[in-house]
């Protein structure tokens, strides 16, 4: 029997009746765009996550897109983020015209160390106290926010993120596309900075079944700024105050989604179970299990080890029709479309030595304490024949 990454069909059998009525309610209903399904879901959401405002979207992408744009961040500015992350993380920072600024990660966690922000803050910029602005030496730029991504499913060090954020008048976006739901020291991340941005991409621990993203924030000129900005630049029907786009979040989707958030947290607390089995299963075995960090609740949208013999590992899983997937296989600060922004092999060891190691094995709620011993089984099988 193959065992994939993730299984959304058995997960759609499970809930076959009530996605389909919700459906089937938005189809009878014939109201596909910024109706009453879409508008319920963010005020869910919101809640859900303890922020006073939601707003959907079409993508994680352009949740990321957006939350920069209505920041005011823009050319001549500089974004702090992880080399380690899917490229939206950073391609929608340069779309806005800023520059993406890398700082290395924690060896551990996968997630940007607040510490290497510190060292760069420190060596290579300059804060001018009367106007709160911290300036990057090198390029002359405002460092305008950090944009750390919650890696995994795992929260980054947030508080100290917070404080540095505080410290030098910086901006917080929280890319929570990998982490719905995930919590520090009890709170949920998406709640600590300016603007948190959701994907609903069909394989995350909230997806629909198609694109859909999300942003939330506590500051109604921000949810409002994004609300104008999702439709167009405009308010009022075909009155345009300024320069939009189209990404709604549709209405099937959000009754999709609506049906997935009264099951989330089972679904959190099955993918936990399952990351337990997986560290039961493979304690002693020669490799690294996930860290958590104590003040986190890790909410395993992938369960990553750390190998030195990921390829052999991986070769022998493909054998037994078990997936696996490198998250991330080249950091971005190496890929040839990020060349330009003047990174070289060396600068951020941890996220190249992590990317040559990494090595995510099948998670979702649904997975069986059968299939997570026979992943192990094949894993430990592999690691004797080394
Ligand atoms: C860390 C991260 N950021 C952003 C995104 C972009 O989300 P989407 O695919 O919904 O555009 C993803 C997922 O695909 C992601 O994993």
């Amino acid at each position: 029997m193959l065992i994939p990454m993730v299984n959304l069909k058995v997960q759609y059998e499970i809930m076959k009746d009530e996605i389909d009525r919700a459906i089937k309610e938005v189809l009878e209903d014939g109201n596909f765009i910024l109706g009453p399904s879409v508008e319920k879901l963010e005020k869910e959401i919101a809640s859900y996550l303890g922020a006073k405002y939601a707003v959907g979207l079409a993508s994680g992408t352009d949740a990321l897109h957006m939350a920069l744009l209505a920041c005011g961040v823009r050319k001549g500015q500089d974004v702090i983020t992880t080399p380690f992350t899917f490229v939206s993380t950073v391609e929608t920072i340069v779309s806005v015209g800023a520059t993406p600024i890398f700082v290395d990660i924690d060896p551990r966690t996968y997630n940007i160390a607040p510490e290497k922000i510190e060292e760069l803050i420190e060596t290579k910029t300059s804060f001018n106290k009367k106007e709160g602005i911290l300036i990057n030496k090198e390029n002359g730029n405002q460092i305008r926010a950090i944009l750390p991504v919650h890696l995994y499913g795992q929260s980054a060090d947030i508080e100290h993120i917070v404080s540095l954020c505080s410290k030098y008048n910086l901006l917080l976006i929280e890319d929570c596309a990998q982490a719905f739901g995930s919590e520090y020291k009890g709170r949920k991340v998406g709640t600590f900075g300016e603007i948190g941005c959701l994907s609903f991409f069909p394989s995350k621990n909230l997806g629909c079944y198609g694109d859909g993203g999300m942003i939330i924030t506590d500051s109604e000129d921000l949810a409002d700024k994004i609300r104008i900005l999702r439709n167009h630049g405009s308010k009022v029907k075909y009155y345009y105050i300024e320069m939009g786009f189209n990404s709604r979040l549709d209405e099937v989707q959000a009754a999709i989604l609506g049906v997935k958030l009264r099951k989330i947290d089972k679904f959190n607390e099955l993918r936990r179970k399952n990351a337990s089995l997986y560290n039961d299963c493979l304690r002693g075995v020669d490799l690294t299990t996930p860290y958590e960090d104590e003040h986190v609740k890790h909410v395993y949208h992938q369960y990553t080890i750390r190998t030195r013999y990921r390829d052999r590992i991986t070769k022998c899983l493909g054998n037994e029709g078990i997936a696996s997937a490198v998250y991330y296989p080249i950091p971005l600060h190496q890929q040839p479309v990020f060349k330009r922004l003047g990174f070289n092999t060396g600068d951020l060891k941890n996220s190249e030595s992590a990317s040559l190691e990494v090595l995510s094995l099948p998670m979702y709620p649904e997975l069986t304490e059968e299939e997570i011993q026979r992943v192990c089984k094949t894993i430990k099988d592999a690691m004797s024949t080394t």
